[in-house]
């Protein structure tokens, strides 16, 4: 008597089970077709030849994490990037908290809430007058006095507002030089931009005694890091899709005019800063490997990623991050990784140490580079 109840209860479970199963498989489906029909999110083909080989670094570095030291651990969310005041030694940084916090470096690396700009501040970099410009991801760009007064000196260029504002640096003649890496997307669905395939970003310039804005140039990838050469003639910007920085000429005869730096670079830059000695470091967020090439090949992977959302956040993982240091001519000439960093940001050498700024760390990684000897090349 039991047996059929049973099996028809069982039977009944079964079917339950699978329905369920194949409601929980299709669920995405429905959500993301939603999503694609309200969202103009419309990927596109990159242009070609950014799937050579990479260039290989003379040494490699593979063990960041076992080597290093956190500093200001649980006290530096997000430290995206780094700028240091070599009088004063302390080391800047904007937090996601919208705070820009700074790092006493003599003695035991006491953190302090420096300025708080609100936001998301991104690139950090010292004026010549001694305050600090940032480049504050929804307001634009922004100047901290000394004395921590705040103003916005711009946030539009030929009538577009930026909406992205992400790298900064300052010429030694006052100049500030600046990215917005999207006119399109904001910090939050930056992630967007960066698969969409089609170019949102804009190289500016602010002249600080004009308060004039200028565009230097448009149609960019996710422009990103910038850093002006040592001897103020050009600058390197970088873009990140496209895992390629170009130099932009300043003054001279080439004046306004674009030419290659590095291409195919084995992971994708996101700031560059002039560190000493002839050398940049440009900040890798993450590795180059296959499923990256096939993502940012075919557009529609990276619609079949946009649409499946949650479920392919990690596909591709983010992983074997670092800086790389690069000659000022853009050969490579080190890489410092580790297979469990992630979105390293930035990146600079002061004295013998290398300090790693992150987006989503509660930290800076340091690492002294005597110690590296020591340790196995990868
Ligand atoms: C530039 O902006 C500052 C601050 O808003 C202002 O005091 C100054 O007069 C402006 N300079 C010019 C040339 O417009
Ligand atoms: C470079 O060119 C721009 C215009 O494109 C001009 O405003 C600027 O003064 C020039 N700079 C030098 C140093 O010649």
């Amino acid at each position: 008597m039991d047996i059929p109840d049973a099996s028809r209860r069982h039977r009944r479970r079964g079917f339950r089970l699978s329905f369920g199963l194949l409601l929980l498989a299709l669920s995405p489906v429905p959500l993301a077709l939603f999503i694609a029909g309200r969202s103009d999110f419309d990927p596109a083909p990159f242009p070609a030849d950014f799937l050579q080989p990479s260039p290989a670094a003379e040494t490699e570095h593979g063990a960041m994490l076992a080597t290093g030291e956190l500093v200001g651990e649980g006290k530096l969310p997000g430290p995206e990037d780094l700028a240091y005041d070599e009088e004063e030694g302390y080391l800047y940084t904007g937090c996601a908290d919208g705070w820009i916090r700074r790092v006493l470096l003599a003695g035991e690396a006491a953190v302090e809430d420096w300025a708080d700009v609100g936001g998301r501040p991104l690139g950090v970099a010292l004026s010549p007058d001694g305050g600090l410009v940032v480049a504050e991801s929804e307001k634009g760009l922004l100047k901290v006095s000394k004395e921590r007064k705040i103003t916005l000196l711009t946030d539009e260029a030929d009538g577009q507002k930026f909406k992205l504002t992400d790298g900064v640096h300052v010429a030694s003649d006052g100049t500030i030089f600046f990215t917005d890496a999207s006119y399109k997307y904001d910090l939050e669905s930056h992630f967007l931009d960066f698969l969409e395939g089609r170019p949102h970003g804009r190289l500016l310039s602010y002249n600080p005694v004009t308060n004039h804005t200028t565009v230097l140039a448009r149609d960019l990838y996710f422009a990103n890091g910038i850093s002006v050469a040592p001897d103020q003639n050009s600058l390197i910007f970088c873009e990140t899709p496209l895992r390629r920085c170009r130099r932009y000429h300043i003054r001279g005869e080439k004046n306004g005019t674009i030419e290659e730096f590095m291409e195919n670079l084995p992971g994708f830059p996101d700031n560059i800063r002039y560190i000493r000695d002839n050398n940049y470091l440009i900040a890798l967020c993450t590795e180059r490997n296959l499923l990256w090439d096939l993502l940012m090949k075919y557009p529609l992977l990276r619609k079949l990623k946009f649409l499946l959302g949650s479920h392919l956040a990690n596909i591709p993982p983010m992983r074997n991050s670092g800086l790389m240091r690069v000659s000022l001519d853009g050969k490579p000439m080190a890489i410092f990784s580790d297979p469990h960093l992630s979105l390293v940001t930035s990146g600079l050498q002061i004295g013998k140490h290398l300090y790693f700024g992150s987006l989503h760390e509660n930290h800076i990684l340091r690492v002294d580079l005597t110690k590296l000897e020591n340790v196995a090349n990868k």
